[in-house]
Formats: C-alpha cells, structure tokens, sequence
C-alpha cells in the first residue's frame, strides 16, 4: 500500500517505519527542515531502542521517503496518518491547529478518495472537525479515521510491531477493509484490531491514558501513606498486585509521571469534561497528586540539609522522563532541577541519552558529565530521577569515594534499603521504610 504520514516525531517516525517494515512505500512529511535532511541522510532523529536498524533497512530499500512538500507526499498515497502534536492550549484542552491547518490544506490537494487517519490524541468530536476542514476545498469521496496509537516510548518499535490491540473508529466499510488490510501483518497472534465508531475511538485514548495515570497517583499516595504510617510500599505492591483484577504493572511508586502523553492527555480528558458540564473529580485528584509527587524529594533532601541549600551540589542520575528514551517533555528531573536551583544549590547531571535535549531547553542551568560517576565529583549528595537500567546496580565504593556524603535520595526506588544501608549510606526513596 501507499501511505503517508504526516509529522515526523516520536509517534511518526516509529509508524512510518514500521508500516515500511511490511512492505509498503511510506512518505513522511514534516515541516522541520532540518528534520527531515537529516531523515534522508540516514541519521536517526529520536532514540528509540530497535528503531534505526528498521529506519536505515526500509531508507536503503527505499520504501522510507522523507520530504517537507506535503502535496508532493501524499498524492500518490491513497492513506494519510495525521502524526502532529496536539499540545495543551492556554485552558488546558488539545491546541488542534496543526491537524486541522494540515486537514484543510489536504482539502486544497486532494484529487481522489483517500482515507485521511487521526493516529494523534484527539478530543471526542475531532473526526468530524477534520472531516468538515477537507470539505471547505474538496467536493469528492474520502473518511476519516480515528486510530489512536497505544504505543509507549522506550518500546515503541516493540508495541507498534506487536500492539495489545489495534483500535480503529470508523463508520465507513471502504475504511475499515482498508484498514484491516494494513494491520493484518501486525495482528498475526491474534490480538484484536477493535473497530467501532469514531467518538468512542477518540475516548479510548483518552480512557486509557488517564486510567494509568490515575494508577500511578493512587500508587504515590499509598506510598505517602507508607511513609506516615511506617509501613513498606514494596509490600503493599506485592500483596495487591498479584490480585488479578489489580495486576502487578504500573504499581511503582515514583516522583511523578510525565512525558508528553499523561500529563497533556489527563488536562485534555477534564477541559473536555467540562466542556459538557461534568465535573471529573477523580482526574483533578489524579492531577493534584502528581504536580506535589514532583517533588516530593525535595523535603527530605531540605531536612538532611538542615534547610539550607546554598551552595550545596548535587549529583543528579537521569533526565529523561523514564527510560529508554531521550524524551524530556514533563520530566520530574527538570522540575527538581528548577527547586534545587531556586534555594541556591548547583547540579551536576548524567543521563546516557537526553542530555541533549535538556540542554537545548536549559542551556548552562546546571553541568553535564561524560558518564554517571563523574557526576558525582565534589557533589554533596546523589539523587536519582529515572530508572535506567545502569543505574541500579552501580560501583558502591566509587560513590562513597567521591560523594562529599554518604547521602541518596532515589525516586525510582532502585536500590534494597536494607543493603544500601548496610553500606552506611543515608538512603531515601519513596513509600518505604528507608532511614532508622
Ligand atoms: N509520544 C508518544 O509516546 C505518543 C504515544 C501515543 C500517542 N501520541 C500522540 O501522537 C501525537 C504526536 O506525538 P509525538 O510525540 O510524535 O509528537 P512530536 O512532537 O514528537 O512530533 C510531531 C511532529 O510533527 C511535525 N509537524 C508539526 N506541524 C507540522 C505540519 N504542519 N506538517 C508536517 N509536520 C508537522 C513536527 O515538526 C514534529 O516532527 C500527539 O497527539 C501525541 O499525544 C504520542
């Protein structure tokens, strides 16, 4: 088939090569210039475990095009995935002027049927808007779908390839074959591609991101909870989520979610709410949580510091807002650098991929160093922001050597405390019982 797909990050990319990977001729458009070169020149613009090898195979075979003329993109492309941002507005709801400005602009190309697909996080009710933006320039046959992308960052080559489900909002029969044919190949073990109506495929995004996020906000109070009452958040972990109506995954207690998904997606589900004059208190909850869950850190290191960080500084192990990827949007990690900075204390920060990205937003707010070890030179404590898998076994004795004190404030809960603290360490995590 002949597809193209408009916008190139995080979600663009990983779906355009994927669908290259099963032998169709993929088009992708950006606005981005230097994006879109450096596409072409077969450098990989995000990180994501697994995907370069499948972007240089489909680049060289050819069946991955990269191009800024969007007309050029799609005309021979019978469907077009929408992959824009759909970035909170000023009140909170989805800003649609990129799919909608993309939409009309499609109106004023389009020459036969094709089927135009909303891969973004959308609001209930976006079909219809994109829909009504093709009509006001094109008078021929063409759908719209609703096909909200599931896939999680630091795996998404992994969920695209083998989805949970596939969800596919469509009242139109010409749309769903299309459809079913371009995702038989990643159905194959028989996980379902779902259709149903556009609006509800809208919601089922948003259902899905707001349940997680409302998951991992309950876990954080618990394990607030766990801290006042001196109890163990592992424990509590482990005793519910064996229960098969609860599950074991997405129990981890943390300094809070972020990313560009749950934050921007929970607002968007509650501005829409309101919009129909319903009140959904348990998102505002889910909200409130997490914005304090932040920096929740930052009592416990005040406290060991005596309330007073001037001039101290801190080692910092992570950026990116979870592992496996570069990805830094709503990360905890700058939210505490932010508080740290503020009552005059200096940061030094490692993470093995986003320190890039972080530096194009803060510039020089705090140093970056070559690996995690050297972070730690003339800090006065370690803290940890994000779980990456290097972090959780580290060379103990080279952290007391270089540390000014034996001090470690964990928001990822990577390490035993019982053992941490066997090595002398003044340890701190989150919702377990980590200093006598
Ligand atoms: N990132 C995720 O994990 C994830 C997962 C599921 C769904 N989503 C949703 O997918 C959508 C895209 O997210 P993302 O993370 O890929 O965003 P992104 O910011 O990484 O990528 C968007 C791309 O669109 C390009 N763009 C902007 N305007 C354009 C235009 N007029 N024409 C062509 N290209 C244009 C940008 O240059 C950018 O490359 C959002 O709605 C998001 O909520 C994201």
């Amino acid at each position: 088939m002949k597809i193209a797909v408009v916008g190139t990050g995080y979600v663009g990319l990983v779906t355009g090569t994927c669908f290259a990977e099963t032998g169709n001729t993929v088009i992708c458009v950006d606005i981005d210039i230097n994006k879109v070169n450096k596409l072409k020149n077969g450098e990989i613009t995000i990180y994501e475990p697994g995907l370069e090898k499948l972007f240089l195979r489909n680049l060289k075979e050819e069946r991955l095009q990269f191009t800024t003329d969007l007309a050029a993109g799609v005309q021979d492309a019978e469907i077009i995935f929408l992959a824009l941002p759909t970035p909170p507005g000023e009140d909170g709801s989805a800003d649609l002027k990129y799919i909608l400005g993309v939409a009309e602009d499609l109106g004023k190309i389009m020459t036969d049927y094709k089927v135009l697909i909303d891969k973004s996080t959308v609001p209930v009710g976006t079909a219809e808007k994109v829909h009504a933006a093709v009509r006001k320039n094109f008078k021929g046959e063409f759908d719209v779908v609703s096909n909200p992308e599931f896939l999680r960052e630091g795996v998404a080559v992994d969920d695209f390839m083998k989805p949970d489900r596939v969800v596919i909002g469509t009242n139109s029969d010409r749309a769903r074959k299309l459809m079913g044919d371009l995702y038989a190949p990643f159905v194959r073990q028989g996980n379902p591609v779902i259709f149903m109506d556009e609006r509800s495929a809208e919601l089922t995004k948003y259902a899905a991101n707001s349940f997680l996020a409302t998951k991992i906000s309950f876990m954080n109070e618990i394990a607030r909870l766990c801290e006042l009452l001196n109890a163990d958040v592992d424990m509590v972990r482990r005793g519910i989520g064996s229960d098969e109506r609860i599950g074991k995954r997405f129990l981890f207690p943390g300094i809070g979610y972020g990313g560009s998904c749950f934050p921007k997606d929970v607002q968007a589900l509650v501005k829409s709410s309101t919009e129909v004059n319903y009140e959904f208190k348990i998102l505002e909850a889910v909200m409130d949580v997490n914005e304090a869950q932040k920096l929740h850190l930052m009592p416990k290191i005040k406290s060991y510091f005596k309330d007073n960080l001037k001039g101290k500084h801190f080692a910092l192990w992570g950026l990116a807002f979870k592992p496996n990827t570069d990805d830094i949007r709503e990360a905890p990690a700058l939210y505490m650098i932010d508080a740290l900075v503020e009552a005059g204390a200096t940061v030094s920060a490692f993470d093995p991929e986003a320190m890039p990205n972080v530096k194009k937003v803060i510039g020089d707010k705090i140093t970056y160093t070559e690996n995690q070890y050297a972070a730690l030179q003339n800090a006065d404590a370690l803290i940890i922001a994000t779980e990456w898998n290097e972090f959780r076994t580290p060379d103990f004795l080279k952290i007391v050597s270089t540390l000014k004190n034996k001090a470690i404030f964990d928001g990822r809960n990577l390490f035993d405390v019982a053992a941490i603290r066997d090595l002398g360490f003044h340890y701190e995590s989150v919702g377990r019982i980590s200093v006598k």
